[in-house]
């Protein structure tokens, strides 16, 4: 058979490595499910595969996480770290490592990479101009610029595309920016920039793209890039920024972008450390490992561009390919929170047997770059008829035959059926291999369908005791096979089917091994589905979400009376408004409900106060306070108190 008499490969693989910002989605399961399949069908047919992966911790949005729940980002990254491996494990997972970006090791390859890319002339400097956010005295990324589109004139977009017109532009042309952060507007600020020489290992990187193992798609896709107006790539940030400081530079830091895929390589030197291995050679052109990234089709550019160039300029050794993914959608939309459809993984294990979900992404998983759905009742039916229906009801089948027997399997099986089974052994190990897990799914079942036509066909139960021990020893020979050919994707039920037929360790190699002598007394392996109901979103309502009274009452709410209000000189949704508060004396506030109030009609008029709200300065003078209304896409709403409340009066 191929697979014994093949060399054994050396593998190593990763998945991408998770923002610590956010627990993870089912999304992320998608990818981990992928490459943990195939990572197992390596391990499971005589090849070597290491799995490995590790948190991505540094950047803004890191930084921003941490600051507003008042905690250390280290704090926020290491309580995320263990959030993400504890969701992992609950998929079974199989890491040989998992790391953090945030890392001695990782350090240590980022300026080592970094060194030898400047020394072999791969970095320029820059100045550019930016856009600086005095109130927090930071430079601004375009996500967290929002202003007017400079093409349609749309409000409120994101600092390098308007969500109206479609346009994308660079951040300097937007009109009104505003800082998403402080809300304040940003000035223009020049600062020094490190830049890699992208450009200068085109022909490395072409390359790569010829050789690599790419998907069709994806290299069209990557060449285009290429052979477009390839930029310099800007591999610095300034301070405030959680991450690795620049060496040589004063308060330069890596742009998270490069740290992060080194994290690969800190995630595999920590292990290698951890088990007293040597790793030099692994990432030079002699290493023996072969070096796979699965990915999903949003980060292509960066792990089939940024990336080889990196490596290709430190002298690293390339990856030998890429394997893309499209994006998980939910009962055909996109995942969003807000429709209840951004289900995250750790609720998902609740609700059903995790190993299912595994079981419903192989079925899907194919190796293109298609989006794929998860749709609950297609899923539920899914699990209900192919591992219930057709092959764990092959075992509770077939065991009560067996159990009539003395628990003795016969001497004798029927080698028809078996050779039927064991011959797709091949074609299934293809599918494998070439991540058609799907194929290899739809295959499986075929075979499935097979043995359970082979028992009615020759119905056992209406046999005598040896008769029927014959055929239900002949079906539990075709169950473990399959049993074998499902082990890479439903590990935990495979291994109870591998117990209850009295086996161990069984691997791809074992396809033409038959079981022998006693086995033991069958257990369902797995409940039929009900149908899927997501909890609602959880809202304030959540435990852990709720304010105490204490906390309530620290907020100063005033009722409040507008006794002059006026337009703003050079602002497009505030009104300056005078308030009398009673005994706090008198406020000025800025309100942005120009889109809905005109001055003259707001005399006179009561509202609520936020009185003790920090005041803040802003261009056109100081707020002392924020008035309450609420709001939709039609208008605003400013709440008033019932006739009868005086200015000063407390809200509680
Ligand atoms: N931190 C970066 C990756 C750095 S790798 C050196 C990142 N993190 S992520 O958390 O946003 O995404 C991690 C992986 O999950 C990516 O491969 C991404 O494509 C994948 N997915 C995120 N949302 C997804 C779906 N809805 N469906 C499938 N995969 C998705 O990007
Ligand atoms: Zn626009």
């Amino acid at each position: 058979m191929s697979s014994t008499t093949a060399k054994r490969r050396k593998i190593i693989i990763t998945q991408a490595l998770p923002y610590a910002n956010a627990s993870l989605h089912l999304g992320h399961i998608l990818e981990a499910v992928q490459a943990d399949i195939w990572s197992r069908f390596q391990n499971n047919s005589g090849n070597e595969c290491l799995f490995f992966c590790a948190d991505d911790t540094h950047g803004t949005p890191v930084m921003l996480k941490a600051k507003e729940m008042g905690i250390t980002p280290e704090k926020l990254i290491k309580d995320i770290q263990k959030d993400h491996e504890e969701t992992y494990k609950l998929y079974d997972i199989n890491f040989a490592n998992y790391h953090s970006t945030h890392s001695e090791e990782n350090k240590k390859y980022s300026e080592l990479i970094y060194s030898r890319v400047k020394d072999n002339g791969f970095i320029t400097r820059n100045t550019i101009n930016q856009l600086f956010d005095e109130t927090e005295s930071m430079f601004l990324s375009d996500r967290f610029i929002k202003g007017t589109c400079p093409k349609c004139g749309a409000e409120d977009q994101y600092g390098d595309n308007c969500s109206v017109c479609g346009a994308t532009y660079d951040v300097s042309e937007i009109k009104d920016p505003i800082s998403v952060i402080s809300n304040t507007k940003p000035i223009n600020k020049e600062s020094e920039h490190l830049f890699f020489n992208l450009p200068k290992k085109i022909t490395a990187l072409k390359e790569f793209l010829l050789n690599g193992d790419l998907q069709k798609p994806i290299t069209n896709k990557l060449n285009e890039w290429l052979n477009d107006d390839l930029q310099q790539w800007d591999i610095s940030r300034d301070a405030p920024y959680f991450g690795f400081e620049i060496p040589g530079e004063d308060k330069k830091y890596f742009y998270v972008w490069l740290d992060a895929p080194i994290g690969y390589i800190a995630s595999i030197a920590n292990w290698a450390s951890k088990n007293n291995l040597d790793m030099s050679e692994l990432w030079s052109e002699k290493s023996n490992y072969e070096i796979y990234h699965f990915i999903g089709k949003d980060i292509a550019y960066f792990h089939g561009l940024f990336w080889p160039a990196l490596l290709s300029a430190a002298d690293f050794k390339l990856p030998n390919g890429i394997y893309v993914h499209g994006f998980l959608t939910i009962n055909g939309e996109k995942m969003s929170k807000s429709k209840g459809t951004g289900i995250m993984a750790k609720e998902f294990a609740e609700i059903c047997d995790p190993e299912t979900l595994r079981y419903y992404f192989a079925a899907k998983l194919n190796d293109k770059v298609e989006d794929i759905d998860l749709n609950f009742e297609d899923y539920v039916q899914r699990i209900n008829s192919d591992l219930v229906g057709k092959y764990l009801n092959i075992a509770s089948r077939c065991s009560s035959f067996i159990a009539k027997n003395d628990n003795k399997l016969s001497e004798a099986y029927d080698q028809n059926l078996i050779q039927q089974i064991s011959s797709k052994h091949d074609e299934i190990l293809k599918h494998f291999e070439t991540r058609n897990f799907s194929k290899a799914v739809r295959l499986i079942m075929d075979l499935a369908d097979i043995t359970n036509k082979y028992i009615n066909d020759n119905t056992p139960w209406k046999k005598d005791k040896d008769e029927a021990a014959y055929i239900a020893t002949t079906a539990l020979n075709a169950f473990n096979i399959l049993t074998i050919y499902l082990s890479p994707i439903i590990p935990k039920i495979t291994d109870e089917a591998f117990k209850f037929l009295n086996q161990t360790n069984q691997s791809f190699d074992d396809i033409e091994k038959r079981l022998e002598n006693n086995i033991n007394k069958y257990k369902p392996l797995l409940k039929r589905l009900d149908p899927i109901i997501i909890p609602e979103e959880k809202n304030m309502t959540e435990e852990n979400n709720y304010i105490n009274i204490d906390q309530f009452a620290e907020i100063d709410l005033r009722v409040a009376k507008i006794i002059n209000a006026s337009h703003v000189e050079g602002a497009d949704k505030l009104l300056q408004l005078k308030l009398d508060v009673g005994d706090l004396g008198e406020r000025n506030v800025f309100a942005g409900i120009k889109a809905s109030y005109n001055p003259d009609e707001l005399i006179n008029k009561m509202v609520i106060l936020v009185s003790n709200l920090a005041p803040r300065q802003m261009k056109f003078g100081l707020s002392e306070g924020m008035v309450l209304a609420s709001s939709d896409d039609k208008g605003i709403y400013l709440i008033s108190p019932d006739s009868g409340a005086v200015p000063g009066l407390r809200v509680k």
